[in-house]
């Protein structure tokens, strides 16, 4: 059966499905069958992060309404034989779509795959509870700003209510230049304030888009999803180091390079 983890976070923007798209290609190329499903049915996006919006045939709403079985709406990722894609259609999927037709996709899916990761909406109105209803994990991402957090806080409070097996903390787009001269939180300092264990910690780095055409094995963003999948697999709490090379003779160099750009 699949480990299902809804991506989630309070505000907008912040990087669940880049999260959903780069932690699912990493598991897989560990060796793992992931599906990743949109369930972010108002500004779906999945599909085009990963490449795929032009080998869509059907979607969520498909399935839902009996057109295809939920195997046939499934799209294979570029290049990656163990990860899928269930993609989801923007409103005519919203109309579709009730809180237990979707938990049943998601059950009917669960012994193909050994990980299935929901890209969850922003917010915490009915889409949330949608997709936090068919989880069994939560990973909630947050980047170091105030609006972020604060926003983050009161999804840990609503996800107190649902009987989760576990809710962890990624947090994304770290500025390593900035945290080494303390001038925004760490990634310790967001745990402390959601209090929540932190599982990933993603520096701030343009390479993330280049998902599509995939980025090199060794940049450092490859490398810190590698170390967030193996958290998640082996669940340990190892954690990138983004101020690394900020630190010492040139890494106060690099700090006044990178202020430049
Ligand atoms: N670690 C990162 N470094 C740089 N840009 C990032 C990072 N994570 C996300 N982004 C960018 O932020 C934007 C929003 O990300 P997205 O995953 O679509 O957010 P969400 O799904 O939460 O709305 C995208 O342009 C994405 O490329
Ligand atoms: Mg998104």
């Amino acid at each position: 059966m699949a480990r299902k983890i809804v991506i989630t976070s309070g505000k907008g923007g912040v990087g669940k499905t880049t999260v959903t798209a780069n932690l699912g290609m990493t598991l897989s190329l560990m060796g793992a069958r992931v599906v990743l499903v949109d369930v972010d049915f108002g500004l779906n996006n999945l599909d085009v992060v990963m490449n795929v919006e032009n080998k869509i045939v059907y979607d969520i709403s498909d399935v839902l309404e009996g057109r295809c079985r939920v195997k046939q709406a499934l799209v294979q990722a570029q290049d990656h034989k163990n990860l899928y894609i269930l993609p989801s259609d923007g409103m005519k999927t919203v109309s579709a779509v009730t809180g237990q037709n979707l938990k049943a996709i998601t059950e009917n899916l669960s012994p193909l795959f050994d990980y299935m990761l929901l890209d969850c909406p922003a917010g915490v109105d009915a889409g949330f509870h949608r997709a936090v209803s068919c989880a069994d994990e939560a990973i909630l991402i947050s980047t170091p700003s105030f609006s972020s957090l604060r926003d983050a806080d009161k999804v840990v409070s609503m996800l107190k209510s649902y009987q989760l097996e576990k809710v962890s903390l990624v947090a994304n787009r770290v500025r390593g230049d900035l945290v080494a001269v303390e001038k925004t939180l760490s990634p310790k300092d967001m745990e402390s304030l959601l209090k929540i264990p932190l599982i990933g910690v993603l520096p701030d780095e343009d390479d993330v888009m280049l998902y599509g055409t995939g980025f090199s094995p060794n940049c450092r963003i490859g490398r810190a999803f590698r170390i967030l999948a193996r958290n998640v697999e082996e669940n340990t709490r190892r954690i990138y180091d983004a101020t690394a090379r900020y630190s010492g003779f040139f890494g106060s160099i690099k700090r006044g390079l990178r202020r430049s750009v």
